[in-house]
């Protein structure tokens, strides 16, 4: 615990935070990925390059020091950092390197005027606080998932055993372990981390698992992005037999228990989680609909998968909506960008509902907006995010 000098140094730096804070965690990766390239392959450049991680950690930052007097307040927070951790394989030995660039990136962004002796200190300690709560917390899921039935700890050699295209652009890959032992169950919307090594350098990119694991194989399910690293290599180079290592099953956008009726609403390739979460669902009763939105018909994928099991599970109701009609593919129930009404029309009458919703940033924005406007309470609207979280406005 900080002593109360501590806590309200860091408190003070609040204004400057909310000011500064992203500047200052720009300026920290800038440094920390220039010196220290050992932990270069575990963050994603793409979310370098568009500022999503430093304004997640920014936010981060700020909220731990806001809360600084009340950190049970965090608890959403800082469970999202440790799964995503987790799926990434962050150990204890990086966090002196995070520690050490963090606060000497407060007192070069800051200048020792105002980052003097006392509040370098101060957030010294306050980082250290953090650190053990994260290393703590980290390392205690790592043992229990080394010690579970099919578990295992750091990387894991794992085989391609097929591979399945699943629309123009999205395909799905099974995987197994290369030593046929078992795998690690998990909870539907969860996801895994992938290290892979393209042209001698390592990358980490996390994937959902996009169908219940199926005796001992995990299936993911890829969009190739237009010049992405891991998404090419996986669609261009990946044969059947190579192999890849994995890390164990994360994440906290999971599909819990609950009788109220399931509304799973996606776009693009944001449908990987909500497949999980709609087999899992389907084995009870509870009514699910299942909102999904595409571009076109060519690259909605699993829509064969998705109209079969309406036709063997009658609680499933299922709506489609394209932006745009390729005049080829089936029709969808709605062609344009998914509005308000439209919306109303596909939710349960009973909008004491659970919802689930995963997609391109905007399209979130737009679909937590809709919800709330179609009176589904708040707190029962959950959504994740392809990469770092960042605020839907
Ligand atoms: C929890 C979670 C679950 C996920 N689940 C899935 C899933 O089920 N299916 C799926 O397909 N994806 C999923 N993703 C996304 C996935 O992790 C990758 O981000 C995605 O596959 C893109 O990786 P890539 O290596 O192909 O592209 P990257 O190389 O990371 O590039 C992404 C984009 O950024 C651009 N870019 C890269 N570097 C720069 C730069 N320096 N400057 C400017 N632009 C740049 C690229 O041109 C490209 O358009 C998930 C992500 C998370 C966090
Ligand atoms: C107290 C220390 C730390 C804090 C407060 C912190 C905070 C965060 C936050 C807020 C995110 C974004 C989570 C999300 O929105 O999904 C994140 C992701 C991440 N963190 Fe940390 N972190 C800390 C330490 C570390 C360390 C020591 C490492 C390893 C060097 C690390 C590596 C990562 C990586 C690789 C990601 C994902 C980045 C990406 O998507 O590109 N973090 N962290």
């Amino acid at each position: 615990m900080l002593n109360a000098q501590d806590r309200a140094i860091v408190k003070s730096t609040v204004p400057l935070l909310e000011s500064g804070g992203e500047a200052l965690t720009t300026y920290f990766y800038k440094m920390m990925l220039e010196e220290y390239p050992e932990v270069r392959p575990l963050f994603n450049q793409a979310h370098q390059a568009s500022g999503d991680q430093p304004r997640a950690l920014a936010n981060g930052v700020l909220m731990y020091a806001r809360h600084i007097d009340e950190l049970e307040q965090l608890g959403d927070l800082v469970a999202k950092i440790i799964n995503k951790h987790v799926a990434l394989q962050i150990l204890p030995e990086h966090y002196p390197i995070v520690g050490s660039c963090l606060i000497r990136a407060i007192a070069e962004v800051l200048g020792r005027d105002i980052a003097t002796d006392e509040v370098l200190q101060a957030w010294t300690h306050a980082y250290q606080q953090l650190a053990d709560i994260l290393i703590g917390a980290e390392g205690a899921i790592y043992n229990e998932k080394a010690e579970a039935v099919g578990g295992w700890r750091g990387a894991r050699e794992f085989k391609l055993v097929k591979r399945v295209d699943e629309s123009a652009e999205i395909t799905s890959f099974y995987l197994q372990p290369a030593d046929d032992g078992p795998i690690l169950g998990f909870t539907a919307g969860q996801y895994i981390g992938l290290q892979l090594f393209i042209g001698g350098e390592e990358m980490r990119r996390n994937y959902s698992l996009s169908a219940v694991a199926g005796g001992n194989q995990y299936r993911i399910s890829v969009k190739r992005e237009p010049n992405g690293v891991v998404s090419n290599y996986l669609h261009d180079q990946l044969q059947i037999g190579d192999s890849l290592q994995l890390f164990t099953p994360s994440g906290e956008f999971t599909l819990t228990e609950s009788q109220k009726p399931l509304v799973l609403i996606s776009g693009g390739v944001g449908i990987t989680p909500t497949l999980a979460m709609l087999e899992t669902a389907l084995e009870t009763s509870r009514p699910v609909h299942f909102i999904h939105c595409a571009r076109n018909g060519a690259v909605h994928a699993f829509r064969d998968w998705v109209d079969g099991l309406a036709g063997s599970h009658p609680q499933l109701k299922h709506f489609y909506c394209y932006a745009e009609d390729d005049g080829v593919s089936p029709a969808a129930d709605a062609v344009g960008l998914l509005d308000q009404q439209q919306l109303e029309q596909w939710l349960p009458e009973d909008r004491d509902l659970d919802a689930y919703f995963l997609g391109p940033k905007g399209f979130m924005a737009v679909v937590k907006r809709q919800l709330k406007a179609a009176g589904v309470p708040e707190k029962q609207s959950r959504y994740e995010f392809f990469g770092p979280a960042s605020v839907l406005e």
